[in-house]
């Protein structure tokens, strides 16, 4: 299930500098309920980069997670295609998007490729498919 380095195919742009984004967005993570800062950086076909953090509420079941934080700032500025999406949340452990995470990202690449921090300089590369198979995807809808 883990893929290999030599099945990320971006040109510019490494898993380390995706990641290194990622970690960059933790920072502005708000997260005073938990304590559990998380970021996130897509990365669409046009080589942009979209960051994003988790946005707790005292409504608990309000939070916005990192990874739906970065969709939206893409869908936002226009993008559609993203290829691949880091996740940091700087523990040591990996933390691999949650249920509803992964069928957000569905919507916008199924085969998307998700990079995971395993600690400081660590990660290791899988595709959504594998985290989510068969997903559930209307059909017959306009974007
Ligand atoms: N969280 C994310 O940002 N992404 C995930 O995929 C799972 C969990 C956040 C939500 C909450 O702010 C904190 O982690 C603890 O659950």
């Amino acid at each position: 299930m883990i893929l290999k380095t030599a099945e990320w195919d971006f040109l510019g742009i490494s898993p380390e500098d995706l990641l290194d984004e990622a970690r960059t967005a933790r920072e502005c993570a708000y997260s005073p309920y938990s304590g559990f800062p998380v970021g996130a950086a897509l990365l669409a076909d046009d080589g942009r980069i979209f960051k994003g953090c988790n946005v707790e509420n005292g409504s608990y079941g309000l939070t916005v997670c990192a990874e739906r934080s970065a969709v939206s700032l893409m869908i936002v500025s226009g993008g559609r295609n993203p290829g691949a999406i880091a996740i940091a949340c700087g523990s040591g452990v990996p933390c691999p998007p949650c249920g509803s995470c992964r069928q957000v990202l569905a919507e916008f690449n199924p085969a998307m490729i998700i990079v995971l921090e395993y600690g400081e300089g660590s990660f290791s590369l899988y595709s959504l498919e594998d985290l989510l198979p068969l997903s559930f995807k209307l059909r017959n809808r306009d974007r």
